[in-house]
């Protein structure tokens, strides 16, 4: 519907910064799954030609190396299975090479990471691996698809949703909020947008203008991936284009708080100062920088209202901070709960002498 006509194209800033997240939240990811699972699957639903004009690595190559290169792959030893899947004849034919001169660099190549290519519609393919599913009566092994198209179509919430149904299955995906804003009330494409919501109530957004129909669709596609999908935690991040809108989203759905942790941690590392920025709020406020480092007073003020004259255990917090603001768990201990026990706002119960180790109840006052 979109996107450029050639097989390789620029790489553009932004998709450098989402390049960043996933280099960021793989190089978390990988370890943490593969401590715990025989075999973990990464799935590339829109995978490119591997290559950008300029020779810069492409998703498919940025998910390799990250686990190849990572400090502790040797101790890795579970499977990885990755699958990239590319339509266009033409990307998927620089995309193979790309992979093999990868294959050929690299060799002798690790006998438990295996890549299949396939040239097909993320659609076709996704439902495939689920009736495959259904008929060997089987859940999927823990996944991380990464679905990201340059338009609107051939991504239904309803294909995604049967894909990743199973729990340690998680989606990162690329949300493209600006052509949804351009064509919500034209009609021309309603069933592409149908699908991709699985509601008709982005038909709603006609109504509004400027920022609120942005916001109702960023709203809007976050209830249903957290509806439909069942996903309990989702984070956006928002990539502004060089106009200064923002075009597109990528939201991040997950059923596992650890893997919400990482990818804010990834997420963070991206400037937010920069041309890029968080677009989630707490309570219509985002996250300032004042002069002395960041401004934690929202997140301090969040904790002690949900909390008000409540014995809390540590991880609760954690959990709280994680999924319910903007901040990364590393911004509640020292930024946070230190100074308040400094002030006695808090008391604090602790198994040792200092810090807020597992097994910290902390009082908040009334
Ligand atoms: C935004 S690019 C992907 C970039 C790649 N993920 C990266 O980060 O390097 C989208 C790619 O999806 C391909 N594509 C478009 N529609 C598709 C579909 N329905 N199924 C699979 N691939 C598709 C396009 O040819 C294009 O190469």
């Amino acid at each position: 519907m979109v996107g450029p006509k050639t097989t390789h194209w620029k790489l553009e800033p932004h998709t450098k910064a989402k390049h960043e997240i996933l280099r960021g939240y793989l190089n978390g990811w990988f370890p943490v799954m593969s401590r715990y699972n025989d075999r973990i699957f990464f799935f590339d639903g829109f995978a490119g030609p591997g290559r950008y004009e300029n020779g810069e690595a492409g998703s498919p190559i940025i998910a390799l190396t990250t686990l190849l290169d990572h400090a502790h792959f040797s101790k890795m030893e579970c499977d990885f299975l990755f699958m990239f899947c590319e339509h266009d004849p033409k990307r998927f034919a620089s995309l193979e090479a790309e992979i093999e001169k990868l294959q050929n660099a690299r060799a002798p190549w690790p006998r438990n990471v295996k890549v299949q290519l396939v040239n097909e519609e993320f659609e076709a393919r996704a439902s495939n691996i689920v009736t495959e599913m259904k008929r060997l009566k089987k859940q999927l092994v823990p996944t991380f698809a990464f679905v990201d198209p340059f338009g609107v179509s051939g991504l239904p919430i309803a294909v995604i949703k049967d894909l990743l149904a199973s729990p340690r299955c998680e989606l990162f995906v690329n949300y493209m909020v600006d052509s949804v804003n351009r064509f919500a009330g034209a009609g021309n494409i309603d069933h592409h947008l149908r699908d991709l919501f699985g509601t008709e109530r982005y038909k709603e957004a006609a109504n509004l203008q400027g920022q609120p129909r942005q916001l109702f669709l960023h709203d809007l596609y976050e209830e249903q991936l957290k509806s439909t999908c069942e996903f309990p935690f989702v984070q956006s991040f928002a990539m502004i284009n060089s106009h200064g809108h923002i075009g597109y989203y990528l939201f991040y759905g997950t059923r596992d708080i650890k893997g919400l942790e990482i990818m804010k941690d990834s997420m963070w590392k991206i400037d937010p100062g920069g041309d890029y920025r968080f677009s989630d709020r707490l309570v219509g406020q985002t996250i300032l920088f004042i002069e002395d480092g960041l401004d934690v007073r929202p997140l301090r003020q969040a904790i002690l209202t949900e909390f008000a004259g409540k014995a809390v255990p540590i991880q609760q917090l954690e959990e709280f901070t994680i999924s319910r603001t903007p901040y990364r768990k590393s911004h509640l201990r020292r930024p946070v709960l230190t100074p308040m026990e400094k002030e006695n706002v808090i008391q604090v119960r602790r198994p040792g002498k200092s810090g807020f180790p597992p097994g910290t109840i902390v009082l908040f006052p009334a």
